[in-house]
């Protein structure tokens, strides 16, 4: 299936998410390369990367744009020729973009226990309002809550992209809850504090039936 949801979050901010379910061929056939992007596809070890490496060229497509505009810094953030920004991210079953005249990033998740045993690592301050801690013992909500927190993150991480940034003692995530779709958030880094929107929403892989959150970040 190709592009699986299409998200007008306001007037000039775009998301889109492509679940994966083309072979590599079919995804080549369709999308335009130039030198640089084939060379670095050439180069990747493993077919999904590459699948999911190709559907964000067929997203980009889809929003009028062609891979020779798309380009990268130093660090391997993506940027346009043009005055909008875009933030990229695939895991498993989707890759997804979002595209703004606000600074943005994006970060998609698979929902894991695994992260459980992480979580130490970049929980600090949200550690007052988990759910474990609460007095709820439902496991399966504390991995929906931590995933939003990683993919948090991750995205603000994406918008700044700064070297020395530690998720644990510099990026706070306000309290949200899992009925709602977004919270606030703030970067303590360099003397400086500053803030984000965070919006996130949770979807079900019609290939694996597995779970995933999508978050996003606006800078304020
Ligand atoms: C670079 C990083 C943000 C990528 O995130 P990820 O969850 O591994 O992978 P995603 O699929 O969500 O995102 C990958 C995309 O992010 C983008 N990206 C890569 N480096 C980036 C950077 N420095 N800034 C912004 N965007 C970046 C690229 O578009 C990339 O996809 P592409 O190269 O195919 O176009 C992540 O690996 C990272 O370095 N995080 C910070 C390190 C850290 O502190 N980790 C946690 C410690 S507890």
């Amino acid at each position: 299936m190709p592009l699986f949801q299409t998200i007008q979050f306001n007037e000039t901010t775009k998301i889109l998410i492509w679940q994966i379910t083309e072979s590599l061929e079919e995804l080549l056939s369709k999308v335009v390369l130039k030198e640089k992007t084939q060379l670095r596809l050439n180069g990747m070890k493993s077919q999904m990367h590459q699948r999911a490496f190709l559907s964000v060229r067929m997203l980009i497509q889809e929003m009028g744009f062609t891979d020779h505009e798309l380009h990268y810094d130093e660090f391997g953030k993506p940027y346009f020729d043009c005055h909008n920004y875009i933030s990229i991210t695939h895991s498993h079953d989707f890759a997804a973009i979002i595209i703004s005249d606000e600074t943005v990033g994006i970060d998609m998740e698979l929902q894991r226990e695994k992260i459980l045993r992480i979580a130490d690592k970049f929980v600090d301050t949200e550690n007052s309002y988990l759910s474990l801690n609460s007095g709820t013992d439902n496991i399966a909500d504390y991995i929906r809550e931590l995933t939003i927190i990683w993919g948090a993150k991750e995205a603000i991480f994406k918008i700044r992209n700064e070297k020395g940034i530690s998720f644990k003692d510099h990026i706070r995530i306000d309290a949200f809850s899992l009925d709602q779709n977004q919270t606030e958030a703030s970067l303590h880094f360099n003397d400086l504090v500053i803030e984000f929107n965070v919006h996130y929403k949770e979807m079900k892989s019609d290939i694996s039936g597995q779970n995933f959150t999508l978050v996003y970040a606006f800078e304020k």
